[in-house]
């Protein structure tokens, strides 16, 4: 049960970068897609808005250049950047190709919708649920695929180098696959790989309130990290301006599309505010929105603002936002009728494992794709609607990559890879612990590394997720791994990144702004990097 397994790709994910990556990779070979829940369940599913891209005859890449830096605050890679936008459309048409079933217009042109920082109107969707409808599509595709298996419930323990073996490797770091957990039989296994793609998505749940499914715990980075791989500007964590604000039903998305038809943000007494904040009022870029509501709601004592939308046609609200009206509705909100209160949540990761232009990272062999990935296209601010779009650009350049590559074959035999060895670990029953763990990292996050930081918050928050690692690896070290405990000691790691990440950044950019440096912008445009040079493990 917890004997060596091997594929040629092992693709960890699966949202749509993994999903797109696999499907490209089966031409290569088989692959394995691990994913530690069902199959569906990835931040993907609950993107709303769209997928941006260049179709407007008004519209060119320039222009989608131009508002992707301008949002990323001076810190976006221009080469990776230019990639993006480029070949951004031609993925799109991949997916139209696969079925995707993105709006249309009376004459069979894409419909594309306007969100905040666009200058033009870019934004394939298929309404509110486009997330929804590719992750469905892509899956389709992949369970057609005779060269891709599906591995539900398994999730990755740690990633397979030379630190586990023997003998170290004179050829510095390499990646030959992962520790996997199975869920369905609390066994882990190694399962090998020629190629390990990383395509684990976010880590929204490092927050209190985030619009990210519960499985978003920063699994890659956190694996990558122990690994070796540099890990960048992890100080860059997107709030979304507005989720919904419910006691029922805190942090569901309210899409951004909302504002790019027409919504406005209020007070409670129905002034519009974003007027005061940036020209592009409530289209400017989101880092922007999330600190002008974060500012009205300590300015005013509010726990909410307000997004209305009630000045436009019922019918336009109801078409093109079905599962918000929906969702609002089965609490209460006739949407159509009343503003809807609102809050910032943890939403996306700009940084994560860092990659060049094929999503290689610094441990050969490795890739990362999609959100745990940083290419460098988000720089200080992810453009609204750039998300899935990097998944697809840079996991087809993955396949381009690896199709080119001479030599495909294992670095390793099997005999060579230790199996995972759980002599002495005691199950020990302290699940109360792990969920109270859980929730005080959260709860610091939240407290001190939020939309606002200062040095003494960070430092703080520093002293206290320091303690709480300490104790959870004593408790891994020694404790039968369950799902939940891989999660506590992935959340505990990437929250410590994220705030030794803004530690470094003595400046405001972006989505960090701090009050010990407000309008201090480094001339220097660095990016903070982390490595961890004490690769430790427990086999
Ligand atoms: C949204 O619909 O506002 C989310 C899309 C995104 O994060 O780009």
């Amino acid at each position: 049960m917890n004997q060596t397994k091997k594929t040629d790709f092992l693709v960890i994910g699966s949202g749509v970068a993994g999903l797109f990556a696999a499907l490209k990779l089966s031409k290569l070979g088989e692959v394995s897609i691990i994913t530690k829940k069902a199959d569906y369940e990835s931040n993907t599913n609950y993107a709303q808005g769209g997928i941006a891209s260049v179709f407007a005859s008004t519209d060119n890449p320039e222009i989608h250049l131009k508002d992707t830096l301008e949002a990323g605050a001076g810190l976006c890679d221009i080469e990776a950047t230019r990639i993006l936008v480029e070949e951004g459309p031609l993925r799109v048409k991949e997916l139209l190709e696969l079925g995707v079933p993105f709006v249309k217009d009376s004459q069979g042109n894409l419909d594309l919708a306007l969100e905040g920082g666009h200058r033009q109107k870019r934004i394939v969707h298929a309404y509110d649920r486009t997330g929804r409808e590719v992750e469905k599509t892509l899956l389709t595709a992949v369970k057609e695929n005779p060269n891709i298996a599906i591995y539900e419930y398994h999730a990755c323990v740690d990633l397979i180098t030379p630190h586990h073996l023997k003998s170290f490797s004179i050829f510095g770091n390499v990646c030959y696959g992962a520790y996997v957990f199975n869920a369905n039989i609390g066994e882990i296994f190694p399962f090998l790989a020629k190629r390990t793609i990383l395509a684990t998505g976010g880590a929204g749940q490092v927050y209190l309130h985030t619009t990210n499914p519960d499985i978003a715990t920063g699994d890659g980075v956190a694996c990558a990290f122990r690994a070796g791989a540099r890990i960048k500007n992890m100080e860059f964590y997107q709030f979304h301006p507005t989720s919904l604000y419910h006691e029922d039903s805190n942090s569901f998305l309210i899409s951004e599309a909302v504002r790019g038809k027409g919504g406005i943000l209020r007070r409670p007494n129905g002034e519009a505010f974003m007027q005061e904040y940036h020209p592009m009022k409530d289209l400017a870029p989101r880092d922007i929105v999330a600190r002008a509501i974060d500012n009205e709601m300590k300015k005013l004592g509010l726990s909410h603002v307000y997004l209305d939308v009630t000045h436009l046609p019922k019918e336009e609200i109801i078409q093109h936002f079905p599962s918000i009206y929906e969702k609002c509705l089965s609490l209460g909100i006739d949407i159509t009728q009343e503003p809807i209160p609102v809050v910032p949540a943890a939403h996306y990761m700009c940084g994560g494992v860092e990659t060049d232009v094929y999503g290689r990272t610094n441990i050969r062999n490795l890739f990362a794709v999609g959100e745990v990935a940083c290419t460098g296209v988000h720089g200080g601010n992810r453009l609204a609607s750039n998300s899935l779009l990097e998944g697809l650009v840079f996991a087809e350049r993955i396949y381009r990559y690896i199709s080119n590559e001479n030599d495909l074959s294992f670095e390793r035999e099997h005999s060579q890879i230790p199996l995972w060895d759980k002599e002495g670990m005691k199950n020990v029953e302290e699940w109360v612990l792990i969920s109270h763990d859980v929730q005080e990292v959260r709860t610091i996050m939240s407290d001190y590394v939020g939309i606002v930081r200062s040095n003494l918050r960070l430092e703080r928050a520093l002293r206290r997720i320091r303690l709480l690692s300490d104790e959870v690896t004593d408790y891994y070290n020694r404790t039968l791994i369950t799902l939940p405990l891989l999660e506590l000691r992935n959340i505990i790691q990437v929250a410590e990144l994220i705030v030794r990440s803004a530690l470094m950044r003595k400046e405001s950019r972006g989505l960090h702004y701090s009050t010990d440096y407000p309008e201090n912008r480094e001339p220097s445009r660095e990016d903070t990097i982390l490595q961890n040079k004490n690769v430790f493990w427990r086999v």
